[in-house]
């Protein structure tokens, strides 16, 4: 294989997470560059790009070098098409409305996105969930607001043998529905539509690295086949278990970083901020997945 770039990656955390230099994500790349980006997604689940000054258009364009885009629509977000604030393939990690000004401290959005604090793998609430997810700082608050990312592979690795054995061919059903509950979120019977759950197992093999992992996430509301008090008892334990220290990576954001992550393999979260008081305008997006990971049930028994 030739080996004609200058992209080089070093490892920033014990288990996961590598710093990437050599290259410049607001032009188009080299084969050799996507291979070598890939390949340390492959390895580190979670690539940091810094003084990355990019625009929307050049971020989709850097992103579909690993894939069809995700458009964030109705089925992850309670945002109306109108009140959009950027194009169909950016999904708003901001605090901000169309017209730039901050959401206030009753805004349901606010509320809506305040979800983005739990422990989460993005769009596992779709029934051919997320690859890779890449977010860019174009404005950051001056304190707080950290991004924190745990490491599902290594947090496998952790689980005693009865563990791995019990959480083998389990399949959990995730919703945005179960997510905002957590926090006392309400949804509408429109949205409630959007967020059908959908089915994805519990453990997953990444495809080049055959290494397992602990597919988790806020989103799940239940175990199928099991009671559902049992359930998010379980589940609760598992996250808690797969979010220690160890296996956490802090992301302390610069002005123009990008971080890039898998969502097969790692879970993540927002830290707070005073996002009354100050402005966080990140833009995400999201390359789609290439299967499910569970059968779904069929149309006819949905109620
Ligand atoms: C996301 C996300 C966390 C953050 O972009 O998917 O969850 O820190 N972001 O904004
Ligand atoms: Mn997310």
């Amino acid at each position: 294989m030739s080996d004609t770039t200058s992209v080089t990656i070093r490892q920033i955390h014990p288990l996961f997470v590598g710093e990437v230099e050599g290259v410049d994500l607001t032009r188009p790349l080299s084969p050799e560059e996507v291979q070598a980006i890939e390949r340390g997604m492959d390895r580190y689940a979670v690539l940091v790009f810094r003084g990355q000054n990019i625009t929307d258009e050049q971020q989709a364009a850097f992103s579909r070098n690993f894939g069809d885009l995700e458009r964030p629509g109705a089925a992850s977000n309670i945002t109306k098409p109108e009140d959009r604030r950027l194009g169909p393939e950016i999904a708003d990690i901001s605090n901000l409305d169309k017209q730039n000004n901050r959401f206030g401290r009753d805004d349901r959005q606010r509320f809506f996105n305040l979800g983005n604090q739990l422990w989460h793998s993005d769009s596992s609430f779709k029934p051919i969930p997320a690859k890779y997810s890449a977010l860019s700082a174009r404005a950051i608050p001056s304190i707080g607001g950290n991004t924190e990312f745990a490491d599902m592979r290594a947090a496998y690795d952790a689980l005693d043998e009865a563990t791995k054995a019990e959480i083998e061919g389990l399949i959990c059903e995730h919703s945005l529905i179960y997510s905002r509950g957590l926090l006392g979120f309400e949804v509408t019977e429109e949205e409630r539509a959007n967020f059908r759950p959908v089915r994805q197992s519990l453990v997953r093999t990444h495809p080049v690295s055959g290494r397992k992992s602990i597919y988790l996430s806020s989103h799940i509301g239940g175990i199928v086949g099991w009671p559902r008090p049992e359930a998010m008892a379980f589940i609760r334990d598992l996250i808690e278990h797969a979010t220690q220290r160890e296996f956490v990576y802090a992301h302390q954001w610069r002005q123009y970083d990008l971080v890039m992550w898998d969502n097969r393999q790692t879970m993540h979260r927002a830290r707070r901020y005073n996002d009354i008081g100050e402005t966080r305008d990140m833009r995400r997006t999201t390359v789609a997945g290439d299967a499910p990971t569970a059968e779904q049930v069929p149309e006819e028994q949905v109620a």
